[in-house]
């Protein structure tokens, strides 16, 4: 063999080891992004960043994947990647997408019409450049009341999208996340469905910070309906600082049996106190509105500050805690009359509501709502009298005119187009 002809092989055999190399590091890239338990590593953004490259309006996305996440198939996973294929913002786990979708519905008069219905769901994965995932339960639309637009997204979901139609999607948004810091130790605390934005601030801890303490208790009626529950295992597994407790009201025979950290009977403060190590802890809470109602208060009277108990209530659920309405500033008037125009209501604010979300709906009268915080704009109700008082600036801005029920006071007497 000749010098060059030697050299020439010397060279061919250092790019062939070169490319071996990169090809092995994108291959186990591809895998941790697909099939890893804890997904690619994204640093969580800091408290108070804002969400870089995040868009405005509604962008496509593509369904790549849906899958069920319980035996019951009540509640199911849609994969989702957008159709311009440009890297996604790196969203706050915890955090919701708007989706806005055409559904059929019973208008006033009881004839089916297509109308456009907005509705929030929370994110239930780690942040990922490549996808987003969020996991819907199936809600039965209340047979008394068709005029109500309850269910109608949900049902739309687990029987019509399927892999390969496209859905228009708000950015991430929502002011329910995880504090990034990977030294505080965080209690999760899951009802039903509010496993989702927990799994995505799980995920994500798994992801970055896996040394972090997590300790996340999952509450369900029994094992039918328990979510993620190969998911939840496999992280437990790989991760000694992550404790899984999962708190069974009604629990099948099998759910309980040799199992530890199951528990039977419904999450309380006497559980967090028997299992808890002790320190310093925030909680975060996300549930139906039984559970919001009992634990958001029963933690400030265990003790927990107020800064440090973090909640998000799915569907109507007014949860105040000590202290909290006195310090947001926002006009305290009661006894000042709220017409509805639409529903042909009169009613006097007592000043028992958080909000004119949750005023409308403890008297019946229908409105829509999304992710209830200010950020989605379904609940953007035309002001015809008086003037609405927030207590921050909302996430959305509503138009002239207008104001967001969810997060609104009454600040006078007030006519409203509802
Ligand atoms: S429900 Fe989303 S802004 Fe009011």
């Amino acid at each position: 063999m000749t010098a060059p002809q030697l050299l020439a092989l010397i060279v061919a055999a250092m790019l062939l080891q070169l490319g071996a190399g990169v090809g092995w590091m994108l291959w186990r890239g591809r895998v941790g992004s697909v099939i890893g338990p804890a997904g690619p590593s994204v640093a969580l953004p800091e408290r108070g960043a804002r969400t870089e490259a995040a868009w405005q309006g509604l962008r496509a996305f593509r369904v790549t994947k849906r899958e069920y996440e319980d035996a019951a198939r009540s509640q199911c996973s849609f994969h989702l990647q957008p159709v311009d294929g440009a890297a996604l913002p790196a969203f706050r786990p915890g955090q919701f997408l708007t989706f806005t979708l055409d559904v059929a519905a019973p208008g006033p008069d009881g004839a089916m019409a297509t109308r456009s219905v907005t509705r929030c769901y929370s994110l239930s994965d780690a942040p990922d450049p490549t996808h987003y995932r969020v996991t819907i339960k199936r809600v039965p639309a209340p047979p008394d009341h068709p005029e109500y637009l309850a269910g109608l997204a949900s049902n739309q979901f687990h029987d019509r999208v399927q892999v390969g139609d496209v859905l228009q999607v708000k950015a991430p948004g929502g002011n329910f996340f995880i504090d990034p810091d990977p030294n505080v130790s965080v209690v999760l605390i899951a009802g039903g469905i509010g496993i989702t934005p927990m799994m995505s601030m799980l995920r994500g801890c798994a992801a970055v910070q896996p040394q972090r303490p997590v300790h996340l208790y999952y509450g369900v009626r029994h094992g039918r309906e328990q979510a993620f529950k190969l998911e939840l295992e496999a992280l437990a597994a790989a991760h000694p600082a992550f404790r899984l407790n999962v708190v069974y009201s009604c629990p099948d025979p099998t759910d309980l049996v040799g199992r530890e950290l199951r528990h039977a009977g419904r999450i309380d403060v006497a559980l967090l106190q028997r299992t808890l190590p002790p320190g310093r802890h925030p909680f975060y809470v996300c549930g139906p509105p039984g559970l919001m109602q009992s634990l958001v208060p029963a933690l400030a009277d265990w003790g927990v500050p107020v800064a440090d108990i973090h909640f998000e209530a799915f569907g109507p659920a007014t949860v105040r805690l000590p202290g909290a309405a006195a310090a947001d500033g926002t006009a305290q008037v009661t006894d000042v009359d709220i017409r509805f125009t639409r529903s042909g209501r009169t009613l006097v604010w007592d000043g028992q509501d958080a909000t004119l979300l949750d005023f409308a709906e403890r008297h019946g009268v229908a409105v829509e709502s999304g992710c209830r915080s200010g950020g989605c704009g379904s609940c953007e109700t035309r002001v015809l009298a008086g003037s609405v008082a927030y207590a921050s600036p909302p996430d959305h801005a509503p138009a002239a005119g207008h104001c967001l029920l969810c997060v609104g006071r009454p600040a006078s007497p007030l006519v409203l187009e509802a």
